[in-house]
């Protein structure tokens, strides 16, 4: 390979359906472009691929990429709700089928999963990961990996993970995305990289590194962490990819004084490909860094492999078409959409259920109404991150409801509200959509009405309240977490209407619900819960489905607890510690790994194999869970630990073990853990390792982040 050709290899392309598909022909040709992004269409595909295997001197194919977050053309919910699953099983299997669906199309690799712990839910992008904790998030990303990759990178139908944003993305100052992320070492090993860490040893064949400063030190030119850390310690094989135009925004973080000193630094940190919009900083300027020896040829040689390395794995040598053939009957399958529904009714949480409200009983109404704009948007049913979908194919909660009812029960449905945003987001500006014109103020108080006299006309109201689906995702911070627009003041006044409301949730974040959590007696979080949404919901609301999610975060009563998360270590009793604020108490509406279910559970005969064990050895411990109930349900059962002393404080509880157990009524099963060196260690900033200390552990099992049902044990030298 002449010089020029490998750093060919290592350019990355968006490829617009806005753009002419010739402007790239030429440099495919010439070998300028390694891969591109944002091709959905397989002859496209096709034609791009063959000008690299038969018009350019070396024949490498291309590899192309795309972000198949949650699904390509089934869309499954959104991933902080399958999170909330608590199901790493069955997020494997919904990433092995949005793999297919997307390789059907001749896509080689994906842009997931996002593993960033998210503990500032004002950040937007707390929409694509697992959330707070790194213990479920790590079980989460592994799984991710595994299904979207296979056992092998390469096995037909899957694709190439990439786990991003590397590292700290999820933690920028102020919520704001993109912001700098000040971390200490502790925080970065002990929470921050763990689901990293899993994604890599669970074979991931790519990073992404992140955009923001890591301590200073923007991602995309960090040695020390796309080196030191992710290689040597971590023995990393596969590649970096920048995030867009990260490299070239080594300038705007005033890191390079220019371009070429921007691909000199990247280059030199360790990112293989430069992902970029236009830039296209390694193509200009690598040659002149290594005419210059500011990049060694080995270096480049170094960059180059893995990439060749990827190509070869996920055979794209022998095999670089696609059949465009195969991509109907692949969209076609129906158990995709099976999945789909699945998914949805798995990850819906229930928050609250006063009296057994839900599930409503089908023939027990005669007239429902139906409430709020998000009921019936097929766009926000299926959430951010979804470009490939046929977005009239996604079933809404106002369809989903009226399928399963029969002809005595009417459901009127009004819309009562708008929910807008205040500005248009980056991506409405770039795919050129306007947010819909904003009422007057007559017209909203005309429709607010509307909706009010239809509850009034019916026997009980279903409200879906939430944030359009273009809120929470890239660029999608907010200062508040607010029910936007009006949806507060339209929820108070159909309940003045004195019949009884459930509310549904859709948005990808906690929202300041206090008043519905004092006035609203059912309240279900849906997400967004994608293609098959409307049924899911369904099926829950009318009990052919049982909730039994639970938060993957601490859900605060408002923005201005945050950060707020479970596992922080404590400084004073906790009665002190649970006031400090002057308006209320210092916890959170919801706590983390909460969620309810139509049926009840019960815990008893918490056991451990013995009471002490050496540094280095396990215990086991087991819990008896009961359905107490008289309905089938599933329950996560948890598992939390506490060390009680040593060399650092640790935090008040940390989630160490969790299983999702179906019980029939009346049924108990011992659900077993095991705790050994890996869950009982952690990192130290005084000896600058990871270290297992000698000393007793706390550990609680049950249903939420605030069990009691508690025992200890001793780790001895
Ligand atoms: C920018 C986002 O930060 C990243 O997550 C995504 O994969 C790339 N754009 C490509 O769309």
């Amino acid at each position: 390979m002449t010089l020029a050709e490998k750093i060919g290899q290592m350019n990355q392309l968006f490829s617009f359906e806005f753009q002419k598909p010739e402007d790239k022909d030429e440099s495919i040709r010439k070998g300028e472009i390694g891969s591109l992004l944002f091709v959905t269409n397989p002859a496209l595909i096709n034609r791009f691929q063959k000008i690299a295997v038969t018009e350019s001197r070396l024949k490498i194919p291309l590899i192309f990429g795309f972000d198949v977050i949650h699904g390509f053309h089934t869309i499954f919910p959104i991933p902080i709700g399958m999170a909330a699953s608590w199901d790493p099983k069955m997020i494997e299997r919904v990433q092995t089928m949005a793999a297919r669906e997307a390789r059907s199309v001749g896509i080689n690799w994906t842009f997931a999963p996002m593993v960033d712990i998210a503990r500032d839910p004002r950040w937007g992008r707390i929409a694509e990961g697992a959330g707070e904790d790194p213990f479920l998030g790590s079980a989460i990303a592994a799984a991710q990996v595994r299904g979207f990759q296979g056992d092998r990178i390469g096995a037909p139908e899957h694709l190439l993970a990439c786990v991003k944003h590397f590292a700290g993305y999820g933690a920028p100052e102020g919520g704001r995305d993109y912001e700098a992320a000040n971390l200490s070492d502790t925080q970065l090993y002990n929470v921050y990289l763990p689901p990293y860490k899993a994604a890599i040893d669970a074979g991931a064949g790519s990073v992404m590194s992140a955009y923001m400063d890591l301590n200073d030190i923007p991602a995309t030119g960090n040695r020390w962490l796309l080196q030191d850390l992710l290689r040597k310690e971590w023995n990393f094989k596969g590649f970096v990819v920048s995030d867009a135009d990260a490299v070239k925004n080594l300038q705007t973080h005033g890191f390079a004084r220019d371009a070429y000193d921007a691909a000199v630094k990247a280059a030199n940190a360790g990112v293989n490909l430069e992902m970029s919009l236009f830039a296209q900083t390694y193509l200009k300027n690598l040659a002149n860094a290594v005419t210059q020896n500011q990049v060694s040829v080995k270096q480049i040689d170094d960059l180059v492999r893995p990439l060749l390395e990827a190509k070869i794995k996920l055979g794209l040598f022998e095999n670089p078409y696609v059949d465009e053939a195969k991509v109907k009957p692949t969209f076609a399958d129906p158990g995709t959409r099976e999945m789909a529904r699945v998914a949805a009714e798995r990850s819906a949480v229930l928050l609250k259920n006063q009296n057994s409200l839900l599930p409503l009983s089908k023939a027990g109404y005669k007239k429902i109404a139906l409430i709020g704009p998000l009921a019936v948007s097929k766009r926000d049913t299926l959430g951010s991150w979804t470009f490939a979908m046929d977005v009239d194919q996604t079933s809404t909660i106002l369809s989903g409801i009226k399928n399963k009812l029969g002809p005595d029960t009417s459901v009127e449905y009004a819309t009562g509200v708008q929910i807008s945003r205040t500005l248009a987001s980056p991506f409405d500006v770039f795919l050129n959509q306007k947010p819909a014109a904003p009422w007057t103020e007559s017209e909203s108080a005309d429709e607010l009405q509307k909706a009010v006299n239809v509850a009034k006309n019916s026997d009980i109201a279903v409200m879906v309240l939430g944030e359009n689906q273009d809120m929470s995702g890239e660029a999608a911070s907010r200062m508040t977490l607010d029910l936007p627009g009006r949806q507060l003041e339209l929820l108070k006044a159909v309940a003045a209407a004195g019949k009884p409301i459930v509310l549904v949730l859709m948005n990808a974040r906690p929202l300041d619900i206090s008043w519905a959590e004092q006035n609203i007696p059912a309240i279900l979080e849906a997400w967004y819960p994608g293609t098959e949404g409307g049924d899911a919901i369904a099926n829950l609301l009318f009990g052919d489905a049982v909730p039994a999610g639970k938060l993957p975060f601490s859900w605060v009563q408002t923005s201005a607890q945050i950060p707020f998360y479970y596992s922080h270590t404590l400084s004073q009793e906790p009665d002190r510690q649970n006031q400090r604020y002057w308006e209320g108490k210092t916890g959170p509406l919801y706590r983390f790994g909460y969620g309810l279910s139509y049926t009840t559970f019960a815990y008893a005969n918490l056991k451990l194999s013995q009471p002490e064990i050496k540094i280095g050895g396990s215990v086991e411990v087991s819990v008896e869970v009961k359905n107490t109930g008289a309905r089938a349900g599933e329950e996560v059962v948890q598992l939390y630990i506490h060390q009680q002393a040593g060399s650092a404080s640790r935090p008040v509880r940390e989630l160490k073990g969790f299983e999702r157990v179906s019980l029939a009524a009346g049924e108990t099963k011992t659900v077993r853990f095991k705790l050994g060196p890996n869950e009982l260690r952690y990192w130290n900033a005084g000896v600058r390792n990871w270290i297992q200390e000698a000393e007793t552990f706390d550990v609680w099992v049950g249903g939420d982040s605030s069990t009691s049902l508690q025992s200890t044990f001793k780790v001895i030298k």
